[in-house]
Order: C-alpha cells, then structure tokens, then sequence
C-alpha cells in the first residue's frame, strides 16, 4: 500500500520533465537565432603608401555596413518560414549573397594589403603562376586587365583544387561570377570606393598603388594553404 505515494511522485517528475524538453525545443516558429559575425579591425593597414586614410577609413566603414546587413538579413530569415513563393523571402535570400560575400570579400582584400615585399621568385605560387600564364608578367598583365573592365566589381585570383590551375575572374558586384569549389588567393577591390577619393577616374593609377602594396606573405600563405 505504501508504493502509491511513490509512484504518484515518480509520475509527477516524469510529468515535468517532459514539460521542461517540450518547452524548451525550439517550435517551428521560435527558431534558434544564427550565430553573427564580426567586423574585423584593419585600422593597422593605415598609413599605406598611395592609399589615403581618408579613404581607407571610409571603405572600412562601408566593410562594416556588410557586417552589420548580414547580421540583419541572418536574424530576419531566420525568423521567416517560407516555401520559397514568398517574394519578400526571395529577394532577401538573394540580398544575403551579396551582403554576405560583401562582408567576405573585403576582408580578403584588406587581408592580402599591408606588405612591402615582393613575391618571392623560388616560391611554389611563383612557380605555379610561371606555369599556368607563363610567366609571372603575364599573369599580372591579365589580372590588371580583369581589374580594368567597365563595371563595379572584383578582380580575384583563384585557385582550382580539382587540376590545382590558376585563373584570374571578374566578379560582378560582389556575388556574381565566381567558379564553384575554387579558392580565392589575390583580392582586388574595384568598385568606385575603393579608389575615388584619391584617385577619381583612374583606376589605373589605383590599381597601381593597390599592387604596390599587396602582403605577397599572406597570399603566398593562402596559396600554401589550399594546396596542402
Ligand atoms: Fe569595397
């Protein structure tokens, strides 16, 4: 007789216990919230020879407005429920690409700026350069004439990790043209922004200036790290 009691409170902990799991799963219109990204700091790039701080400051300003619209678009989407008919879901899907490769992109770009040297002419990204365009002038001739093209947009060097070849892309706005699966090694920003302010028109004279201070260490690096 004396087990009623005890059963009766086994029961009542089963009982809340599976009103704590329920509440605490995540129903299908409390989503979980996507994890946000961060703005990086590049302000030790200022100073650069040929690119003003004036116009550094404001291209960091606007990498941070990327930052903060992924993080927007994230948390929205996350909060929508969509079988893809919805207009408004669709056109913030297709922003988020942009925002999202917005953000990427300049950090790419702002990370391979900064250095003083050289590439290194023994090193495996020179030799590869040699090997698929001949030679390392005119590698670089094609990819000051991908950074020349009308339009606003991207120069990037990329790697192909299934035949390990290197190809130079133009790269519409920020999320338009890049070859699926490859890695990016050199980032060239060519939207207006990033040369305006102190060059107005010639972007030739920007893109000399980007050249000049490109880190070769870390896009040898980056090299180094997708043909491991
Ligand atoms: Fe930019």
């Amino acid at each position: 007789m004396d087990a009623l009691p005890h059963l009766i409170v086994i029961a009542t902990f089963l009982v809340a216990g599976l009103i704590m799991v329920a509440s605490a799963a995540p129903t299908t219109t409390e989503k979980v919230k996507a994890a946000h990204y961060e703005a990086v700091d590049f302000s030790k790039l200022l100073g650069m020879k040929g690119l003003s701080d004036t116009m550094l400051n404001n291209h960091f300003k606007l990498y941070q407005g990327y930052v903060k619209n992924t993080n927007l678009l994230l948390d929205k989407l996350s909060e929508m429920e969509s079988d893809g008919a919805d207009p408004v879901y669709a056109e913030l899907k297709r922003r988020f690409a942009f925002e999202f490769d917005g953000t990427r992109l300049h950090e790419l770009y702002f990370g391979n700026l900064g250095g003083k040297r050289s590439l290194e002419q023994k090193s495996e990204l020179a030799e590869r350069i040699e090997r698929d365009f001949g030679s390392f002038d005119a590698w670089k001739k094609d990819f000051i004439a991908v950074g020349s093209m009308r339009g606003v947009g991207w120069a990037i060097l990329y790697e192909d990790p299934g035949t390990g070849r290197l190809m130079n892309f133009w790269i519409a706005e920020h999320q338009n043209n890049h070859p699926a699966g490859c890695l990016p090694i050199l980032v060239m920003d060519v939207w207006e922004h990033a040369y305006m302010t102190d060059y107005q028109l010639d972007r030739k004279s920007y893109i000399q200036a980007f050249w000049d201070n490109i880190d070769w260490g870390k896009v040898q690096s980056r090299y180094l790290q997708v043909v491991k």
